[in-house]
């Protein structure tokens, strides 16, 4: 033994801790940040504990949904004494900018959507001393936020953006304002990305985009609908989803290709807002119900059943009780699956934070429980009729408690299944299963053998 004193070996890597909150743009967002950030030599890590540099990759959708950031912010100060940087991307860091200096003074990096490509020098600027760097600036940009570096979490089943922003300036949205114009990518270059998932064994693909339906290729090669058809029809992908779509682009070619490509899913997500057309004109949605119904009326008529979700809104300025039986009654004619629904929240910058926010919190909190309730109901309804059929579910899990399998449906459905003890199905591998029961979320069968 030398006398050189053992010292433990330090590992050398820097490490990372991200959260993730609010829409799949964002979760999407966070898995290019990560392989960025794993690219530049940093480890992921499992607990802000561990870590040395926290970000937080923000959504300002609703009021609370950016105040869980700050609280999340407020609960880990006591860690920037520890030498931790703190970084704020994603839509609170576009919309608050400089601000969230003055708010939370450990934050080191605030950066939005658009400027992440620049993360890695960003970080180098802090590294080097700079006490607080911004990226934020770069909205306006043609080019969105590719990496080739994306670390995707699940092996079966990814994203792809085609589209980035938003134009439509909806009277109640933060969205064109923190994460800009819209701006689409070729579709050559989703096609080769959708070759290469398939490649690496990924069967499923999501389009991703505030907006998919008004994505506009720049190279004018192809229409949304027939770059969801080509991108259907790689060799190797078994289903194609895409979200979110707006019924003002909402084109009857879309249900076409449904109905022409067998890899396009069985399901369409189209926020309606609202069932009162008074109440979608305040809103600036540029359609009325009538239109909207009509885009129903084409996934009615697809040859294969059309699964529909929907968002709605309630207690926006100025909706009445009239508008809002207006809402459930749409909800009773178009028989969603799912229908997400929030109660109105003022943004900044929005147009509709000038109308009086006038409907007591109380009320807005009493109509959303009325139309859940009411969906509730014909969810019940809708899920039964599945009883008895059988269809293929995309294994995702197991659910070792319960016993169960946990599958999804080309509907979009979770689909809980038992299997005989010598089947395993593998996660990412399809199943055929026969449905045996259901509940107002899910459904539930045994696997066929
Ligand atoms: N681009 C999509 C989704 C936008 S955000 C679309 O156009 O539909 C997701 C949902 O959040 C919206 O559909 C809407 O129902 C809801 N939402 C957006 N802003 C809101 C606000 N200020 N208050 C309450 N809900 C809001
Ligand atoms: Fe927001 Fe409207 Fe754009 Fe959707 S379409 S992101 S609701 S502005
Ligand atoms: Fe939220 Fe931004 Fe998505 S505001 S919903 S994270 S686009």
């Amino acid at each position: 033994m030398s006398g050189v004193p053992q010292v433990p070996q330090k590992d050398p890597q820097k490490t990372f801790y991200l959260e993730t909150f609010g829409c799949q743009m964002n979760v999407h967002d966070s898995e290019k940040v990560v392989g960025t950030l794993v690219q530049e030599g940093y480890r992921q890590v499992e607990t802000v504990e561990q870590a040395d540099l926290v970000l937080y990759n923000t959504c300002s959708i609703r009021d609370k949904a950016e105040q869980k950031v700050f609280n999340r912010l407020a609960d880990y100060k006591k860690y920037k004494k520890q030498g931790k940087t703190f970084g704020v991307l994603g839509c609170v860091a576009q919309q608050e900018g400089e601000k969230i200096f003055e708010r939370a003074p450990y934050v080191s990096l605030v950066c939005g959507s658009a400027s992440y490509r620049n993360l890695p020098d960003m970080l180098v600027q802090i590294e080097a001393g700079k006490q607080r760097v911004t990226g934020l600036d770069d909205r306006e940009t043609d080019a969105c936020f590719e990496t080739e570096f994306t670390a995707r979490t699940n092996p079966h089943r990814g994203y792809i953006t085609i589209i980035e922003g938003c134009d439509k300036f909806c009277a109640y949205c933060v969205v064109p304002y923190t994460r800009g114009k819209e701006r689409s990518r070729t579709s050559e270059s989703v096609l080769a990305e959708a070759r290469q998932m398939a490649d690496l064994g990924y069967t499923e693909i999501q389009l991703l985009g505030q907006n998919v339906s008004s994505f506009k290729d720049p190279a004018g090669k192809q229409t949304f609908a027939e770059l969801l058809a080509a991108v259907g029809e790689v060799p190797g992908i078994r289903r194609v989803r895409f979200t979110t779509s707006h019924p003002r682009d909402f084109g009857r070619d879309i249900v076409d290709a449904i109905d022409a490509v067998p890899t396009l899913c069985d399901h369409v997500h189209l926020p309606v807002q609202s069932g009162s057309t008074r109440v979608l004109d305040a809103m600036q949605r540029l359609y009325t119900r009538e239109q909207y119904l009509e885009r129903i009326a084409w996934m009615k008529s697809a040859k294969r059943e059309i699964s529909i979700t929907t968002d709605v809104i309630v207690g926006f300025p100025g909706e009445t009780e009239a508008d809002f039986a207006a809402t459930l009654g749409l909800l009773e004619e178009v028989g969603y699956d799912a229908v997400f629904a929030f109660k109105y929240s003022p943004r900044p910058n929005t147009p509709s934070l000038k109308l009086d926010d006038a409907i007591p919190d109380e009320e807005k909190a009493h109509r959303l429980e009325v139309l859940m309730a009411r969906q509730r109901e014909i969810q019940i309804t809708r899920y039964k009729k599945y009883i008895g059929t059988n269809c293929e579910v995309m294994v995702e899990g197991r659910n070792e408690p319960r016993a169960q399998w946990i599958g999804r449906t080309t509907h979009n459905k979770t689909l809980n299944f038992t299997a005989p003890q010598t089947a395993t199905p593998k996660a990412g591998t399809y199943a055929p299963v026969l449905i045996t029961g259901s509940f107002p979320n899910s459904l539930l069968g045994e696997l066929v053998i």
